[in-house]
C-alpha cells in the first residue's frame, strides 16, 4: 500500500509540476483529490482492510494528501505570479515620458499696457481709483455737462438699465466722484471698462477700456497739462518722443484739445504705421470746465485742474502693433502669448 501511495504521490508532483495552466492544474486536482479522485478511491477501499492496519495507512493516505495539496497550492501561487507579471509588462509605464504641461494662460496686452501707464502716473504721485461700470446719467453725462438733449449724447449711445441708469459711455465720470469726495487737492488715474451701442468691426467694439487722470489744485494752468502729458508720452512711447495739442471740443474741459505724439517709428517723417502723418492721435485733454468744477462743489476761483482720457486699447494696439482690435477680446492664447 505504501508503494502505490508513494507512486500516486510522485506522479501527481511530477504532473502539478509540468502542468502550466489553472484548467489543467483543477482537472489534476479533481482527478486525485476529488469525490471520485484516485486518493479518495483508496479511503473508500479502507474498509478491505484489516482493522489494525487502518490507522497507519490512514496515516500515509492523509500525508500523501498533504503533500499533494502543498505542491498544489505552490503551484498555483506562481501560475497568478506569472499572470500578474506579464500583466505588468504589459502595460508598462514609461517614467521618463515627458509630463502633460498644465495651460496657465498669459497676461493679457490690456493689461501689460495699464500697469506700464499706471507706474507712469503713480511715479508723478497719481493715486489709482475705480468708479462704477453701471452708472448714473447724472455722473456720465449731466455733471460733465452734458444735459439732456446735448448732441454728444447721440455720440456716445449706449445701453440703459433704466431711464435714469446706464452702463457707463466714459471713464470720465469718476472725475466727479472724486470731487464731490471734497477731498482737494486731487491727482487721480481711473482706470476701467466703458461701453457704447457700437458695431465690432476691428477698431470699435461695445465694450472697451478708458484710463481717466485728473488734477485739481491752486493755480493748475493748462502749462501743468502739457509738462505732465509730454512727460507720459516719452515714458511710454520712448524719449525722443515729441507731442502735438490740437484744438478740439469736449464738453466738460474748456479750453479742450486731442494730443498726438510723434510716430514712433519712424520719428515724426511719415510711414505706414502713422499712415504718412508722422503722427499719432493719442488722448483727449482740457482744463476742467468751471462749470463742472461748482456742480461737484468747487469753487473754480480758488481752484482748477485739468483732465485727460486715454483708451487703453488704443495704448495697447500701438504699443504691440497689433492691427485689428477684435484680437485683444479673442483670448487666444496663441495671440495672447506673443506679448
Ligand atoms: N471721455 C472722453 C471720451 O470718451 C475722453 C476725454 C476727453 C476725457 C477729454 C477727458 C478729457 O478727461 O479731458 O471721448
Amino acid at each position: 500500500m505504501k508503494a502505490k501511495l508513494d507512486q500516486i504521490r510522485e506522479r501527481a508532483i511530477a504532473q502539478i509540476k509540468e502542468c502550466e495552466n489553472t484548467d489543467k492544474l483543477n482537472e489534476i486536482r479533481v482527478g486525485i483529490l476529488g469525490k471520485k479522485g484516485e486518493l479518495t478511491g483508496i479511503l473508500k477501499s479502507m474498509k478491505d482492510v484489516a482493522p489494525e492496519e487502518r490507522p497507519q495507512i490512514g496515516q500515509w493516505v492523509n500525508e500523501t494528501r498533504a503533500e499533494i495539496e502543498k505542491v498544489l497550492e505552490e503551484r498555483y501561487a506562481k501560475m497568478e505570479r506569472l499572470v500578474r507579471e506579464a500583466k505588468l509588462k504589459a502595460e508598462v509605464i514609461d517614467v521618463t515620458l515627458p509630463a502633460k504641461k498644465p495651460e496657465i494662460g498669459h497676461r493679457h496686452p490690456n493689461a501689460i499696457a495699464l500697469e506700464e501707464v499706471e507706474r507712469i502716473f503713480i511715479g508723478m504721485g497719481y493715486e489709482v481709483v475705480e468708479g462704477p461700470e453701471v452708472e448714473k446719467d447724472y455722473y456720465n453725462f449731466e455733471a460733465l455737462n452734458i444735459p439732456a438733449d446735448h448732441p454728444a449724447k447721440d455720440e456716445q449711445d449706449t445701453f440703459y438699465v433704466n431711464g435714469d441708469i446706464l452702463l457707463r459711455t466714459q471713464t470720465s465720470g469718476v472725475q466727479v466722484h472724486e470731487m464731490e469726495k471734497g477731498k482737494l487737492p486731487i491727482r487721480m488715474l481711473a482706470p476701467g471698462r466703458v461701453f457704447r451701442a457700437d458695431e465690432v468691426d476691428a477698431t470699435h467694439s461695445p465694450s472697451f477700456h478708458q484710463i481717466e487722470g485728473l488734477v485739481i489744485d491752486k493755480h493748475i494752468t493748462f502749462a501743468d497739462l502739457k509738462g505732465t502729458l509730454a512727460e507720459f508720452a516719452k515714458e511710454l512711447f520712448g524719449a525722443d518722443t515729441k507731442v502735438k495739442f490740437r484744438p478740439h471740443h469736449f464738453p466738460f474741459t474748456e479750453p479742450s484739445a486731442e494730443m498726438d505724439v510723434s510716430c514712433f517709428k519712424c520719428g515724426g517723417t511719415g510711414c505706414r504705421f502713422c499712415k504718412g502723418e508722422g503722427w499719432i492721435e493719442i488722448l483727449g485733454c482740457g482744463m476742467v470746465h468751471p462749470h463742472v468744477l461748482e456742480m461737484s462743489g468747487i469753487d473754480p476761483n480758488e481752484y482748477s485742474g485739468f483732465a485727460f482720457g486715454v483708451g487703453l486699447e488704443r495704448i495697447a494696439l500701438l504699443k504691440y502693433e497689433i492691427d485689428d482690435m477684435r484680437l485683444l477680446y479673442e483670448n487666444d492664447i496663441r495671440f495672447l502669448k506673443q506679448f
